[in-house]
């Protein structure tokens, strides 16, 4: 039969942000369009699930097969002692996955920081690779929305590369699959 085409996805974003909790969602097995929409009962076991996810070491490699394609996503850890390892994988990643914790005002200019060395960093710039970010915890009380987001991290200035803004709520697994709807427009 037909090969699926393989696609490396790289998770990056600060510590905290909610990459693997994202990932998880978009797990075929937990995707509530999977099988038809979860009844209420297994919502909340999929929510507690969610909530249950410790700080990545290092990073993981998930696979799983979507459509017509073979995803492997890089989910890195990204504490500061751990975010030397991102550019390892920089060569070999198709798309970027870049999650920001919306609540997070204090740490905001990190998290641009991280996203303005990335994008520079010579196995990624010139490169035309999708960039998809998640404004993520826009469930929280204080959350910025997704257009506050998109000002303070200047996405404005990327003009070498597709980018989507989505704001998501990963524990409930809202604004994940419009993110990956795009993204799958993109690297079809
Ligand atoms: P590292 O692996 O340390 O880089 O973190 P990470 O980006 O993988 O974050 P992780 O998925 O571990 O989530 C961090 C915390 O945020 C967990 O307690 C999650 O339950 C929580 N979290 C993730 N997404 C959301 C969200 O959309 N809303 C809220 N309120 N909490 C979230
Ligand atoms: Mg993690």
């Amino acid at each position: 039969g037909l090969k699926k085409k393989e696609v490396n996805v790289l998770c990056l974003g600060l510590d905290n942000s909610g990459k693997t909790t994202i990932i998880n969602q978009l797990k075929p097995a937990n995707r509530s369009n999977h099988l038809g929409p979860l009844s209420e009962e297994w919502k909340h076991v999929s929510q507690a699930q969610a909530q249950d996810i410790v700080p990545t070491i290092g990073f993981n490699i998930e696979k799983f097969k979507c459509s017509s394609m073979s995803f492997t996503v890089f989910d890195m850890s990204g504490q500061s002692r751990y975010r030397n390892l991102w550019e390892h994988y920089y060569k070999e990643g198709h798309a970027i996955i870049f999650v920001i914790d919306s609540g997070d005002k204090l740490r905001m200019v990190v998290a641009k920081e991280e996203l303005d060395t990335l994008l520079n960093h010579q196995d990624i710039r010139s490169r035309k690779m999708p960039v998809l970010l998640f404004a993520n915890k826009m469930d929280l009380r204080d959350a910025m929305s997704s257009v506050k987001v998109s000002q303070m991290l200047c996405l404005e200035n990327i003009k070498d590369k597709p980018w989507h803004i989505c704001a998501s709520n990963a524990i409930k697994g809202e604004g994940l699959q419009e993110g990956l709807d795009w993204l799958h427009e993109q690297i079809a």
